[in-house]
């Protein structure tokens, strides 16, 4: 078990019809960072939630609202998902065409800056914005839906990256999403991961089970 792993339940899995208490039960469970998946039927082929849901469940959790946006021109949404309640903003570096300028924008609401990459996209698109980031997040699936298998394919991505933040000498997340379970979870850890976003593996049973799934993914 890794102390130093943490853990962001991606809500995405959680009862819709019984989002607060959902969220309530994860942060009991020991959940580090609260995921929240935004979609927007465009840069994803899904549609999931907005400004106003996280507003609406923030009272539910002190722990920190990790807020992913797959969304396209998020310029747009910046400031009301900061005015809701979120934390850490991250965006997607192929939904913006001026990826500086849109890490420069979250970073004026004055929360904390990340930014995703799918599968296809090379880490390369984050060398000239590195030294503004707080978190980055690799996608090891491609992103839309929970539920979906993991791709290995990213291990190395996950190397890469930590290597470059070890040499950059910031304190940079670097957090995966997509296909994480027990085992999956060992892989992304030891390519050098630290934060590990799971749906359908926190989410699975009921409530009372929600710490046992938390637990044997770190
Ligand atoms: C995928 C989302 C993920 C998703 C993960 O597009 O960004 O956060 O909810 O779900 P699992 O853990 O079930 O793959
Ligand atoms: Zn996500």
């Amino acid at each position: 078990m890794s102390t130093n792993t943490k853990i962001a339940p991606s809500i995405l899995s959680a009862d819709f019809a019984n989002l607060g208490p959902e969220i309530t039960a994860i942060d009991k469970a020991g959940a580090d960072y609260i995921h929240i998946d935004v979609m927007d039927g465009n840069f994803v082929p899904n549609i999931t939630i907005g400004p106003n849901v996280v507003k609406a469940t923030r009272k539910y959790s002190d722990k920190i609202f990790d807020v992913h946006l797959m969304i396209n021109n998020p310029d747009q949404y910046v400031q009301e998902f900061a005015d809701a309640g979120a934390d850490i903003i991250t965006i997607h570096a192929e939904a913006t065409t001026h990826l500086d300028r849109s890490v420069e924008l979250i970073k004026q609401t004055g929360k904390k800056v990340g930014v995703s990459i799918v599968p296809s996209t090379s880490d390369d698109v984050l060398d000239y914005v590195l030294d503004k980031l707080d978190l980055i997040l690799v996608m090891t699936v491609n992103p839309g839906f929970g539920g979906q298998k993991f791709l290995h394919s990213q291990l190395k991505k996950i190397e890469s990256l930590r290597n470059k933040i070890e040499q950059s000498g910031r304190n940079i997340d670097l957090e995966v999403d997509g296909g994480i379970n027990p085992e999956t979870a060992k892989l992304a850890i030891s390519a050098g991961a630290n934060v590990l976003v799971a749906g359908s593996a926190v989410f699975k049973g009921n409530a009372s089970d929600y710490q046992k799934n938390i637990d044997a993914l770190r």
